[in-house]
């Protein structure tokens, strides 16, 4: 198999390294069991292991990671037990990835996948090379992918050492999730939509993705990361990116990558003046938090795409933990009437219409229009109609990132071209130009960040 298809073929076997850890526990195993249930084909799952586990102590954990997340059926979890093998290694002697090449006997194509720390993707991959496991194979990394540009390219470095790039897959569980792809398909397929969306009409745009859980048992991952890092430079931007993007010439993986990254191209570095940071009251006695610690849990940047599209349109996109609602949304802000007829004939001052899609917790989209309210043409209501997407609430974005590491589909992966984009956009932004702003857990982050939308006013996320 050439380089170009090193990444493609469907593999025989998934080789999962960090399969007792906590990644594969919470995302992983369940996600490999909803394919089962739902009759994928799924391939030998070869568990990695530093422990010395036996596959029937393999079994037993990755029941226990199942039915801790679901109600299952037995047949579909049999049928995925009896699929696992277990291999232990060392990272630091590659004699020992042979017990890999054993549990692989008989299989032509390999799908590494890493949930790992990542100071381990280099010495795994080293390993697997020269345990001659690395060709006919691809090789999964989890993000973060570096903790910035320079980092980035280290690692790209690193790894295309022993993988060829297009053998390399990147996670990030947003470009699987159902709700973000449907931007595409909700655009193309209404031309009245795909119409407005356009600089011609539109006079800004926010995105949000608030959660309002704090960073829990996370708090030293998260304290050397922050969430600049931690769901913009990746989550954020690639949902922005399947907004902005022109439509592909098709749904082949090429096109459809292909627009993707010319939209993060696009995207300018956004500017330290056009940034501001917030850090959520009470997180420094988060266990594993730094006590004097200035990493923010709170983001909001203004960016400007520069398409024909969408030259000159402000985007506000804010993300944080400790908010005052799980809510993930853009909200599309149109041109105001023009002075004349409505301006003459009511007195209000009309509110702009807006287009609000909604992702978390429910998927959808909102409408606000105006109607006049009846015999006295001087009053405007606004009213809301909303739809929602109930098919793509049940979407588990783990379940396509794992089904794209076993059929080899890159579509649902970020590349390095992506990733070296978003890392620029937030370049000046990182190390922080400042320190973060206090905020009150259960609040919208802290009040300053309204500057940096167009109307200095936030639009509250509203559920469907
Ligand atoms: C992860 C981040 O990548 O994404 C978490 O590490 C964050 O901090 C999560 O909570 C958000 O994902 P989702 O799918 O729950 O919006």
């Amino acid at each position: 198999m050439g380089d170009a298809q090193a990444g493609r073929g469907r593999a025989d076997a998934l080789v999962l390294f960090g399969i007792t850890g906590d990644l594969a526990e919470k995302m992983v195993l369940p996600a490999l069991y909803g394919l089962v249930s739902q009759g994928f084909e799924l391939c030998r799952v070869i568990g990695v292991t530093r422990g010395d586990w036996s596959v029937e102590r393999l079994r037993d954990h990755v029941r226990d990671a199942v039915t801790a997340h679901e109600k299952v059926e037995d047949k579909a979890l049999d049928k995925l037990l009896a699929l696992l093998r277990v291999a232990r290694v060392d990272y630091t002697d590659a004699s020992t990835f042979r017990s890999i090449a054993e549990q692989a006997d008989g299989c032509a194509v390999l799908a590494h996948y890493l949930a790992l720390p990542p100071n381990l993707y280099e010495p795994a991959a080293r390993c697997l090379a020269e345990a001659g496991l690395s060709e006919n194979a691809r090789l999964v990394v989890e993000k973060p992918f570096g903790h910035d540009l320079a980092s980035a390219r280290d690692l790209q470095a690193g790894l295309t050492r022993y993988f060829p790039d297009e053998a390399i897959r990147r996670v990030d569980h947003y470009l699987g999730k159902e709700s973000v792809e449907n931007l595409l398909t909700f655009r193309a397929a209404n031309t009245v939509i795909d119409t407005i969306l356009h600089r011609h009409h539109v006079r800004s745009v926010q995105l949000t993705a608030a959660e309002d859980l704090d960073v829990a048992d996370r708090g030293g991952f998260y304290d050397a990361t922050g969430c600049l890092r931690d769901v913009v430079q990746n989550h954020l931007l690639q949902m922005l990116a399947y907004f902005v993007m022109d439509t592909p010439r098709s749904g082949s993986p090429e096109d459809v990558l292909a627009e993707r990254t010319r939209a993060l191209r696009a995207v300018r570095t956004v500017l330290p003046e056009d940034y501001v940071n917030g850090q959520y009251e009470g997180y420094r006695e988060t266990e594993g938090v730094a006590p004097d610690s200035v990493t923010e849990t709170y983001a909001a940047l203004r960016l400007y795409v520069d398409t024909d599209r969408w030259s000159g349109v402000p985007f506000t996109l804010r993300a944080g933990k400790c908010l005052a609602a799980r809510a993930t949304e853009i909200a599309v802000e149109f041109d105001r009437p023009v002075a004349g007829y409505h301006h003459t004939v009511c007195a209000q001052k009309a509110a702009p219409n807006l287009m609000r899609l909604h992702f978390e917790p429910h998927a959808g989209v909102a409408f606000g229009l105006l109607a006049r309210r009846g015999a006295d043409e001087t009053v405007v209501d606004e009213l809301t109609t909303t739809l929602g997407f109930p098919h793509l609430n049940r979407s588990r974005p783990y379940e396509h990132v794992l089904e794209g590491a076993v059929t080899g589909d890159p579509t649902r992966f970020s590349t390095m071209e992506a990733i070296t984009e978003c890392w620029r956009v937030v370049s000046d932004l990182l190390p922080a130009p400042f320190p973060p702003l206090t905020y009150k857990p259960g609040t919208w982050g802290p009040p300053e960040s309204v500057r940096l939308t167009r109307d200095d006013h936030w639009h509250t996320p509203r559920t469907p």
